[in-house]
């Protein structure tokens, strides 16, 4: 599975959304790695460099992935972050291999499997791909997952994103939609699992909003939750700065001791 890794010392796992690739870290984990971490971010099937993938990548796919790449690099231990589609791998990951994680962060993302209406929506969606390519992402998802003012205050970033969504492979698209509508419900994993958790959620996210944050923080055995003002479904890209300073602080203050 390929991967970017910046810096040293204790190894913090950063997991990509839907339809990105690790380049979505590259602010965040520049600045974990001068906080002193080693940051290593995995790309999963059909995204950024993994050509490797079938016609459907699940999240236990993606998880067992992730779980070997930590095992051929010698790491026992990490701290993880996941965003939306990359939250949904680390519920798998906390389900298999909690052991593995020494603490976590859950960001823009659920507990919860796809409603009725919701995995519909992703058949759509995957009808509309198959038949025009990945300008159906950028046309229809996209604007979804931005926060209002963001053309305005940031176009670069939204023209940015635009581009990424265009060049995103339709099958590979296609292949992890399938696998996000066939996810279980992962909701009582928070209440079984022990570590430290932070909830970052962008208080504009429309796909998965804060009434999914606080249901989880409040299952969850030791977790606090914070809002970025202003941002959408990608809080790290659109606040990198409220992004990076909460998670550093959430990290330096459960990993003193490593
Ligand atoms: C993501 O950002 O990874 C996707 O929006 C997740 C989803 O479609 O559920």
């Amino acid at each position: 599975m390929p991967f970017k890794d910046y810096g040293g010392g204790y190894p913090v796992v950063l997991l990509h959304a839907f339809p990105l690739s690790a380049q979505m870290w590259d602010r965040n984990a520049a600045a974990i790695a001068a906080a002193g971490y080693r940051v290593i971010c995995p790309e999963f099937p059909g995204f950024g460099e993994n050509r490797n993938f079938g016609p459907v990548s699940t999240m236990d796919s993606m998880a067992e992935s992730v779980i070997e790449l930590l095992e051929h690099l010698g790491i026992r231990e990490a701290a993880f972050a996941g965003l939306s589609m990359g939250g949904y791998v680390l519920f798998r990951i906390l389900r298999t291999n909690q052991r593995l994680v020494s603490c976590f962060a859950l960001c823009d993302t659920t507990s919860r499997a796809d409603t009725e209406e919701k995995r519909l929506g992703r058949f759509e969606l995957i009808t509309q791909i198959e038949r025009e390519g990945s300008k159906v992402l950028a046309e229809v998802m996209l604007p979804n997952l931005l926060s209002s003012g963001l053309v305005t205050r940031r176009p670069l970033l939204v023209e940015d994103l635009r581009r990424r969504f265009l060049q995103c492979d339709p099958e590979a698209a296609c292949s992890a939609l399938r696998g996000m509508a066939e996810r279980p419900d992962s909701s009582d994993v928070l209440g079984i699992v022990k570590m430290p958790l932070i909830l970052i959620f962008g208080a504009e996210d429309k796909v998965t909003d804060l009434e999914c944050a606080q249901e989880m923080a409040d299952t969850a055995v030791d977790a606090r939750l914070v809002v970025l003002p202003d941002a959408g479904h990608y809080s790290n890209l659109e606040d990198p700065e409220g992004f990076n300073k909460n998670l550093i602080s959430f990290l330096d203050l459960h990993l003193a001791t490593h």
